[in-house]
């Protein structure tokens, strides 16, 4: 068998040698290669041998297939000027293999949404950080130390004394200390409690702070840039309810209520059953947050909301659990 295959080896050379064109290569190529080729059928012959026989004239058999493979692609480049890329098995006119697209988490579609409303009445898009000082989160903010309101956002702290935002007013400061007044600004920003979570709660959301310090600024011009902003998201009129609300940084402070939009105001596990769901505090900026930002409180005013941007997503598309946003499930995510 060995010597078969050698002399095989030999003739399919020297047959190579004098070949003029692409056919005689293809010719010699089918006789030696093809389902009857003499080749393919010795090759065919190594099954039959005695097992012991078998690896060794096997592995035989392939080199020289594989040798042979080899000059043949060389002889078709040298006959045929083919192409590099010819020499590879491959059909151009399969279909491709279809990349799977991605799309935009709903929470990031709906920030862009604001991002692009509050844009046209001339606001800039801020960020902060995420691990933030004392100072900016709560001192700044008119909630000194020991202050009972430290109590209503539940804080993960850090050992080095800094702590995780628990909301993304600290913007409100640090942009107006860059800024200056007269200023408008939005902060779409992730932010974190150390609360159990439920339905509605969750220890990692969005919020959306916005800001806007100038002169004569009044409740006015808040309820205006409310109405537009969820008029621009929901595109329809959504009932909203303002009602009497405590933040140490506002004064007057609102909380702004929707209408729960999962249970049409009915009562659901999302709105705790009261038909309405809190979503965006607001309220115009108080003096000593005006002070510590450098800004004259005696000839600026301001307003400021941290809208839910988590919970104003749920409105929007239903979802009856805060969970689900960020539970990081691919079948969920799909469907937005
Ligand atoms: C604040 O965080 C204030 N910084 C908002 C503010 C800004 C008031 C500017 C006045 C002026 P509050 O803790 O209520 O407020 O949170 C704001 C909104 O975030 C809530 O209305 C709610 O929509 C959302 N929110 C609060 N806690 C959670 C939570 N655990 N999971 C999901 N959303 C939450």
């Amino acid at each position: 068998m060995d010597k078969r295959l050698e002399s095989l080896k030999k003739d399919f050379l020297v047959a190579l040698a004098k070949l003029k064109d692409r056919t005689q290569l293809d010719q010699l190529y089918q006789n030696y290669f093809g389902r009857k080729g003499v080749l393919t059928q010795a090759l065919r012959q190594v099954k039959e041998l005695a097992a012991e026989e078998r690896p060794r004239v096997g592995k035989l058999a392939n080199e020289i297939k594989g040798e042979l493979e080899h000059v043949v692609r060389e002889a078709r480049v040298r006959l045929g000027g083919e192409l590099e890329t010819d020499r590879v098995a491959f059909d151009t006119t399969l279909p491709g293999t279809e990349v799977p697209l991605g799309h935009l988490h709903p929470i990031t579609t709906i920030q862009y949404q604001i991002e692009d409303i509050a844009r046209e009445m001339g606001f800039m898009i801020l960020d902060g950080p995420e691990v933030e000082s004392e100072y900016y989160n709560f001192t700044a903010l008119n909630i000194p130390p020991d202050h009972p309101a430290r109590d209503m956002q539940d804080t993960f702290w850090l050992t080095n004394g800094h702590l995780l935002r628990t909301h993304t007013s600290p913007v409100q400061v640090r942009a107006l200390q860059k800024y200056g007044a007269p200023f408008r600004g939005i902060v779409p920003g992730r932010v974190f409690r150390y609360e159990a979570t439920d339905a509605s709660h969750d220890h990692t959301f969005y919020q959306l702070e916005g800001l806007m310090v100038d002169e004569n600024i009044s409740i006015a011009n808040l309820i205006a840039m409310m109405k537009a902003l969820l008029q621009g998201v929901f595109q329809t009129t959504v009932e909203v309810r303002l009602r009497p609300g405590y933040f140490p940084f506002v004064e007057p402070g609102f909380e702004l209520d929707i209408k729960c939009l999962i249970c049409n105001g009915d009562g659901c596990s999302v709105c705790k059953r009261t038909g309405w769901l809190e979503l965006m505090p607001c309220g115009l900026v108080h003096p000593a947050v005006l002070r510590a930002s450098n800004v004259d409180p005696d000839r600026f005013s301001g307003f400021a909301f941290g809208l839910g941007l988590t919970r104003l997503v749920m409105m929007k598309y239903g979802i009856h659990d805060i969970r689900l946003l960020l539970g990081g499930d691919i079948r969920f995510l799909e469907q937005f």
